[in-house]
């Protein structure tokens, strides 16, 4: 990647308090494994909304991958495909999601942003789901920018033709605009600023498919998520990218865990860089993980390859894990397993 291709994936928001609590939350915590209990199988496989999953890690939704890659995402399907590994398919694509529907071999999910213009919205739900897509994302803690230092000292722009590809019949203001405002504009291009619960309500009502909260931290939230009708949440602080001096997503975990008492699927993303994180993300409530950052280093070193192998790598290393902790499958993983 070029360095200021790498300062916008690597960095975060602020000064990245957040980013780097992300890390460091996980690291904090410690493991009580018990031993002496027969590992010879171990089994990662998992059913969520209905679906089996080989194992508990989807790859979360991240924008424009030709900057990590020459053939962007098409090629990180193909990565996905190879480790059977679920991507959620940004809006902020390289390529449209009906050409990454074409590639994939197992089902999509697509993010949205609640845009300016619903009726836009609404258009690109219908062809995500069109195309096949199982469940709708809505990220919903970007209502405005936030300041990324290390992006802005990097000066970084989206090179040309590096598009929203899923943006085109909007025109090429928009599907190539600037990739942040700048002055004393804190509005996005597309973002819609003003969408509230109300909006969620509608989007329920014209989503046949399951849908998610992505960036939901606060367990109200949580909670009014599935009054809503929100199939589940993913519990994120968008990888320490938007509001900086939240607390680490595996810190509040816990807290949504006990406020839905078991009635929504909770998927947490933010850190994890290893299989032990996965193990401590399950043993603190959630059903599953979504990771960002290491795939897409993985898709700029090796393309394909290289996003397989690092969600073969946690993969790995989360049953390294479990056995070592002393599980054999992922409804054993407890509180019992972390050290009070
Ligand atoms: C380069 C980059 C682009 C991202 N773009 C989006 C996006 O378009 N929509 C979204 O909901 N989240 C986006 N995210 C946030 C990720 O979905 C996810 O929440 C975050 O990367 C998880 O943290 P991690 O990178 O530490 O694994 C982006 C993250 C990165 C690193």
């Amino acid at each position: 990647m070029s360095h200021s291709a790498y300062e916008y994936v690597s960095g975060g928001a602020g000064a990245g308090v957040t980013l780097q609590e992300n890390r460091v939350a996980y690291d904090r915590i410690r493991l009580a494994p018990r031993v002496l209990i027969d590992v010879s199988r171990i089994d990662t496989e998992t059913t969520l909304f209905g679906r089996q999953y080989p194992f508990p890690i989807l790859l979360a939704p991240t924008g424009y991958h030709k900057l990590a890659h020459p053939e962007g995402e098409t090629e990180t399907v193909e990565g996905a495909n190879y480790a059977e590994a679920t991507l959620v398919a940004a809006t902020f694509s390289n390529h449209t999601i009906e050409q990454m529907s074409k590639v994939a071999k197992r089902p999509l999910w697509f993010q949205i942003y609640v845009q300016t213009d619903r009726d836009f919205t609404k258009s690109l739900i219908d062809r995500a789901l069109s195309a096949g897509c199982e469940a709708i994302c809505v990220t919903v803690d970007v209502p405005v920018n936030g300041p990324r230092d290390r992006e802005l000292r990097a000066g970084f722009a989206l090179p040309p033709g590096v598009q929203r590809a899923n943006l085109a019949s909007l025109g090429s203001m928009i599907a190539g605009a600037g990739h942040r405002p700048s002055g004393r504009n804190i509005y996005s291009a597309v973002h819609g600023p003003d969408a509230t619960w109300k909006d969620i309500e509608w989007l329920r009502s014209i989503v046949p498919a399951k849908l998610l909260l992505k960036g939901i931290l606060h367990p109200a939230d949580a909670q009014v998520a599935r009054e809503t009708g929100c199939d589940g949440v993913i519990i994120s602080n968008h990888g320490g990218r938007s509001l900086d001096t939240v607390p680490a997503t595996i810190d509040v975990l816990r807290g949504i865990r006990e406020r839905v008492q078991g009635k929504m699927p909770l998927l947490v993303d933010g850190g994890i860089r290893r299989g032990i994180d996965v193990f401590k993300a399950l043993a603190l409530g959630a059903d599953a993980v979504l990771i960002g950052r290491p795939y897409l280093y993985g898709l700029a070193v090796a393309g394909r390859a290289g996003v397989a192998r690092v969600v073969e790598i946690l993969r790995t290393e989360l049953e390294m894990t479990m056995g070592l902790a002393g599980c054999t499958n992922l409804s054993q993983i407890s509180p019992d397993f972390l050290w009070h």
